[in-house]
C-alpha cells in the first residue's frame, strides 16, 4: 500500500480512498467494485508533464496511453491537465472523441489496424496514426484521399533494446510484432515514400520498448538510436517533428518493486528529456518535439479493488485460499503475468498481517488467482478485502469470462463518490444473444 493522503487508514482502522471509507463505499456500490482515485491521477500526470515541460521545455507532451484504462471520464480528465492521448482502436477513439479530447491530440497506434479503424481514424481527423509499414502507409493515403485530407504519420521503429521485464511485456526486441526494424533496410525507403506522398504529412518517429520498467538505462539506449536514425533522415533533408519515446515506466505494486513516485517519474523523464537535447546537440540536428506515453504510471496507483472475501480454505502446511467475488474477468494479470498485488482488510486495515495468503478469484480454474503469498489480516467469510494498484490493465482487460458482469469503477475525491463505469447487469451480459427463429422451429 503506498499509504498517501487520498490513501490511508481512517481513524475507525478502517481503508479510505479519496477521503471515503471503503466499507461504505462496499455497501453503497456492491463489490466487486473498482475505486479510481482522481487526485492520484491528476498528481501523477501533471507531475510527469511538469517534468518534461521542465526539463524540455514546451516541446514536451505527454500522451496517456489509453488501454491502461480507457475510461470515458479519465479521458475527459486527461485533456483538461493537457495531456494527449493514444489510442488504439476504433473504441478507443471513440470514446477519447466523446470525452472531448480534440481530435488532433489523438495518436493512432496498432500493428493490425483495420480498414474500418483507418478510414475512422482519418475522417475524425487524428493528429497522427502510428504506422508500420509501406502497405499501411497506402492504405492511410487510400483514406485520406477518399476524404480529402492529409494525415499526420508517425512511423513505429523498433530499436532492438531489450528491456528488463516480462516477455509478453516487452516490444522491441528484435523478435516482436511491432514497428519497423531499425536496422530494416526499406525503413528509409518506408520514410521517403511517405514523404513524396501529397496525402500523408510525414511528422516523425516512435518506439516503445516495452512495460513495467524500472532502469532509464533503456530509453537512453533508444534515445541515441533513435537521433542516430534523426540524423540520418536530416541527411536525406526529412525533418523529423516529433520523437515520440514511449511508455512503459514501472509501478511498485509490492514491497519486492523499486520506489516508483512522482520524484521518481521525474527523474526518469528529466533524464530522458536532457539525454535527447545533448543528443542533438552532439548530432547537429534540430531538436523535435519529444512525447513520452505513459499509461500504467499514470493510474495504477489511483486503482484500488475492493471484494467481498466468500470463502477460505487452508490446506495444513501447503497454502490459504482467501476466495473472493471477483477474479480473472476483472483482473487476469496474475494469470497472465504471475502478477502480485498487496492486499489488506478493509474493516481490519489497522491490524497486524499475520497470516500469508493466495486471493482466488470465483472463476472455474486453478489458475485464477488475483495473487499469491500476499501479507493479509486474519480473514473470515464476509470479510471485505482490498487489493492495491489495480488502476492500471484491470478494468481496461476485463471479459465476462464465466458470464460474470465487469464491476463497476466509482470515481473518489474529497470524501465524494461517483460512478464513471456503471455495472453491467444481467440484461447487459445477455443483451447481444440471440436465438435465430430457425433454431425456435426446429424445437
Ligand atoms: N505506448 C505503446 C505503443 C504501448 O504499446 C503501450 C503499452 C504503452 C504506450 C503504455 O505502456 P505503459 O506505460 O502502460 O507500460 N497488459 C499488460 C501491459 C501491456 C502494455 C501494452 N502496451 C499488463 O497488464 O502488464
Amino acid at each position: 500500500m503506498n499509504t498517501r493522503d487520498t490513501l490511508k487508514i481512517n481513524k475507525k482502522g478502517r481503508l479510505e480512498i479519496g477521503g471515503c471509507d471503503g466499507a461504505e463505499l462496499a455497501h453503497r456500490f456492491g463489490t466487486p467494485l473498482y475505486v479510481f482515485d482522481k487526485t492520484r491521477f491528476e498528481v501523477l500526470a501533471t507531475a510527469m508533464l511538469g517534468a518534461a515541460t521542465a526539463a524540455y521545455g514546451g516541446e514536451a507532451e505527454i500522451a496517456y496511453a489509453s488501454k491502461a484504462f480507457a475510461c470515458e471520464a479519465v479521458f475527459y480528465i486527461a485533456n483538461s491537465l493537457g495531456l494527449s492521448a493514444d489510442v488504439v482502436s476504433a473504441g478507443e477513439l471513440y470514446l477519447a472523441l466523446r470525452a472531448g479530447i480534440p481530435a488532433d491530440k489523438v495518436y493512432f497506434h496498432g500493428n493490425a489496424k483495420t480498414d474500418a479503424e483507418i478510414d475512422y481514424a482519418v475522417k475524425s481527423g487524428v493528429g497522427a496514426i502510428v504506422l508500420e509499414g509501406l502497405d499501411e502507409a497506402e492504405r492511410i493515403s487510400a483514406a485520406a484521399k477518399r476524404y480529402s485530407a492529409k494525415q499526420g504519420v508517425i512511423v513505429r521503429v523498433n530499436p532492438g533494446v531489450e528491456a528488463h521485464t516480462h516477455s509478453f511485456v516487452q516490444t522491441a526486441n528484435t523478435d516482436s510484432k511491432f514497428g519497423v526494424q531499425l536496422t530494416e533496410p526499406s525503413l528509409l525507403g518506408l520514410i521517403k515514400a511517405i514523404v513524396a506522398d501529397e496525402r500523408l504529412e510525414f511528422l516523425g518517429l516512435h518506439t516503445h520498448i516495452g512495460s513495467q520498467i524500472f532502469e532509464v538505462e533503456p530509453y537512453l539506449v533508444t534515445a541515441e538510436k533513435m537521433i542516430g536514425l534523426i540524423k540520418k533522415l536530416d541527411e536525406s533533408g526529412i525533418f523529423v517533428k516529433k520523437l515520440n519515446l514511449g511508455g512503459g515506466f514501472g509501478v511498485k505494486y509490492t514491497e519486492a518493486d523499486p520506489d516508483m513516485d512522482v520524484a521518481e517519474y521525474g527523474a526518469f523523464i528529466s533524464a530522458i528529456a536532457s539525454r535527447v537535447t545533448t543528443l542533438c546537440k552532439a548530432y547537429n540536428v534540430k531538436r523535435p518535439a519529444l512525447v513520452f506515453e505513459p499509461g500504467r504510471a499514470l493510474v495504477a496507483d489511483a486503482g484500488v479493488t475492493l471484494y467481498t472475501v466468500c470463502a477460505v480454505k487452508s490446506i495444513e502446511g501447503v497454502r490459504k485460499y482467501v476466495s473472493v467475488d471477483g477474479g480473472m474477468f476483472e483482473n487476469p494479470r496474475y494469470a497472465l503475468y504471475g502478477a502480485r498485488y498487496e492486499t489488506t482488510l478493509v474493516e481490519r486495515a489497522a491490524a497486524p498481517k499475520t497470516d500469508i495468503v493466495t486471493v482466488a478469484g470465483k472463476c472455474c480454474e486453478s489458475g485464477d488467482l488475483i495473487t499469491v503469498d500476499a501479507r493479509l489480516q486474519q480473514a473470515e467469510v464476509g470479510d471485505l478485502l482490498a487489493v492495491f494498484t489495480t488502476g492500471a490493465y484491470n478494468y481496461s482487460m476485463a471479459s465476462n469470462y464465466n458470464l460474470n458482469g465487469v464491476p463497476p469503477v466509482v470515481m473518489v475525491e474529497d470524501g465524494k463518490a461517483d460512478y464513471i463505469v456503471k455495472p453491467q447487469t444481467l440484461e447487459d451480459i445477455a443483451r447481444n444473444n440471440v436465438v435465430p427463429d430457425r433454431l425456435k422451429r426446429n424445437k
